[in-house]
């Protein structure tokens, strides 16, 4: 999931050490690192766990050196134990993965008909044993990986030692991010700028199909025909500064107590307070479109579901969201005048790229909301609507789902203003809202000390369910998706009028239900919803504001988040639920940052 590759001048191993803990937040269940130790010699030290294993394994035997890969990996091939974790090695090659090979089995079975042996079940080993079989065929370094890559279909980032080159790592990408990172008298190459944080902010992104060979002092890309090629160099803003805890016990927590900086520096790219609009960056018109196809994955999905609502309610525009990996295969209709917005933190899940690439091929406009961007998305569609979270490290996501909904709420209000739906004195009221938001947000984080009071004893419940209506729906399901990702507390979201319909069988005593509802037209009938509940002797929590909790039937803990407008409703409720699931999380001893089994940026199918 994560790769880093160094040819320096000064010891590499602990430096490795210190790239993979940068990348940790992406999630992983096993991680190694491999280094050339002498001439011809290349050594790999490997660990099932976290990074900290790796670490004793390293302290046990150490690595002198200073050209080595490591990486981080998340399991799809194999189990997560030592012998499937990376590096691996098939004679003089060792290297590392991210991503999927697909037609890994009849490469594997070619290799082994030709009398190679095989020491592990991953895809993974069948590109060591393809390079390793072109270098015996007397191919060199560079030609032998050029031959191997050209036989691979999938996804892949690859970082590659060869024993007997002992100056060199060769990187490949395609489907999976790799950049290179220029030092002083050192290169680099990881699989974002994070990973090569810790050395230098200078990168070249590498473009799809892109191959490279990097010595301390250069690296040379070629194109995926084989052609030596420019990519330019870029600073970027990812200092490793950036990316600590600071006074925080968890990335998560931190990133939480960001948002209103998140939201305000997204604003910021839609919104100009001075004149009183709000527009997409770089000019759209929405009067222009005859609907909306929104695709995402995970609580990009949600955001995504919020601005169903608003896209709708505000600006009458037909707008449709779907989980990127269902609208992908399912041969949607599409009608011409659609505008396709993927949203993506990381702008590389494969399922949302690949969503998005098959809008394109259908000759539909393309915007991508995304956090990262220098990403595939952010450079592949044909707008780039930008969120500025900055770097997310916390694999649950908190800032970056607020600022993909501050975004699609900014360009929900300039699509009702540009369609007629609102005049100019609206938009200006609207965009007063906006402009209020960050505010709001900061102000919410105040619920704290009352979330964190009852986080014991959701902390011991079985299940949980999540209740709202209309835009409050979604933020159901986005609460139920973040509390079962790092507590492990099996919940459930939906729409509070659906509970009826199904999920009252689940009320009883010991499941807590979350209802999230401020004051607004819906309101009394969400009552109505808890009084169901109630009736049946179950636990009701409710998120409402000043105004709703006084309106709270008995019986009822109430969590006040402040009075707002509907339109910002979503930003100032999700802090509250992002802070439940997270005391919850800190009660149950659960490892907040990366929970098990998942992934930050989850770049295969
Ligand atoms: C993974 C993460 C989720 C995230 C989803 C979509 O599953 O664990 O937190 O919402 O991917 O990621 P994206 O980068 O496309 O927003």
């Amino acid at each position: 999931c994560g790769i880093i590759g160094i040819v320096g001048t000064k010891p590499v191993t602990e430096r490795i050490v210190e790239s993979l803990k940068r990348l940790e937040y992406r999630g992983y269940d096993s991680a190694g690192a491999a280094a050339i130790t002498a001439p011809g010699k290349v050594e790999r030290r490997r660990a099932k766990g976290k990074i900290r294993d790796l670490e004793a394994v390293l302290s046990a035997a150490p690595m002198t050196s200073t050209v080595g890969i490591g990486h981080t990996r998340w399991a799809t091939h194999g189990k997560p134990n030592e012998a499937n974790a990376h590096p691996h090695t098939a004679g003089r090659v060792t290297l590392v993965h991210n991503g999927i090979i697909e037609n890994y089995a009849e490469l594997k079975a070619e290799l082994k008909a030709g009398g190679r042996v095989f020491e592990s079940e991953t895809d993974t080993e069948v590109i060591a044993q393809l390079i390793d079989f072109y270098l015996e065929a007397g191919q060199a370094p560079l030609k032998a990986f050029k031959s191997t890559l050209d036989r691979l279909t999938g996804a892949y980032a690859l970082g590659v030692l060869i024993a007997g080159e002992d100056r060199l790592v060769m990187g490949a990408r395609r489907g999976s991010p790799l950049v290179v990172g220029h030092g002083e008298g050192e290169m680099f190459i990881g699989s974002d700028a994070l990973a090569v944080g810790p050395f230098t902010n200078k990168v070249t992104y590498l473009d799809e199909g892109d191959y490279v060979a990097i010595d301390h002092d250069r690296a040379e890309i070629f194109d995926a025909s084989g052609t030596p090629v420019e990519r330019p160099m870029r600073v970027v803003a990812a200092s490793a500064a950036l990316v600590e805890k600071g006074n925080h016990r968890h990335f998560m927590v931190k990133e939480i107590y960001e948002q209103p900086d998140a939201c305000q520096h997204t604003l910021t790219a839609y919104v100009d307070p001075v004149t009183g609009h709000v527009s997409a960056p770089g000019g759209f018109d929405f009067a222009s479109v005859t609907r909306l196809q929104i695709i995402a994955c995970g609580t990009a999905f949600y955001a995504g579901l919020i601005a169903r609502y608003l896209f709708e309610r505000l600006a009458g525009l037909p707008c449709d969201v779907e989980i990127a990996s269902e609208f992908r295969y399912r041969e949607p209709a599409v009608t011409p005048g659609t505008l396709a917005i993927a949203v993506s933190q990381s702008g590389e899940t494969a399922d949302t790229l690949a969503a998005l690439r098959w809008c394109q091929a259908k000759g539909l406009k393309t915007a991508a909301i995304v956090n990262a961007h220098e990403s595939t998305m952010a450079r592949e569609a044909g707008m780039l609507w930008p969120t500025h979270a900055g770097p997310e490290i916390g694999v649950a996501s908190t800032k970056a789902f607020t600022s993909q909904v501050t975004a699609l709420t900014a360009l929900a209000v300039a699509a009702a203003a540009q369609r007629g739906r609102i005049d100019a004195e609206e938009e200006k009221r609207l965009v007063r809202v906006l402009l209020e938001a960050p505010r709001l947000v900061g102000e919410s984080l105040g619920v704290e000390e009352m979330v964190q009071a009852l986080s014991l004893e959701i902390s011991k419940a079985r299940d949980v369910l999540y209740l709202g209506r209309g835009a409050m729906s979604a933020l159901a399901y986005e609460g139920a998706l973040k509390l079962k990702e790092i507590s492990y507390i099996h919940a459930e979201g939906y729409a509070a009028g659906e509970l009826k319909h199904g999920p009252i069988a689940l009320v009883d005593e010991a499941t807590p239900i979350i209802v999230i509802a401020p004051t607004d037209e819906l309101f009394e009938k969400t009552v109505s919803n808890m009084s169901e509940v109630l009736a049946r002797g179950g636990r009701v929590i409710l998120i409402t504001d000043e105004a709703g909790a006084a309106h709270a039937p008995a019986g009822v803990s109430v969590i006040i988040a402040p009075t707002c407008d509907p339109l910002i409703a979503p930003l100032v409720f999700a802090a509250p639920i992002q802070l439940l699931a997270y005391h919850v999380a800190v009660q149950k001893g659960a490892d907040v940052d990366q929970p098990r089994n998942l992934a930050k940026s989850v770049t295969v199918e």
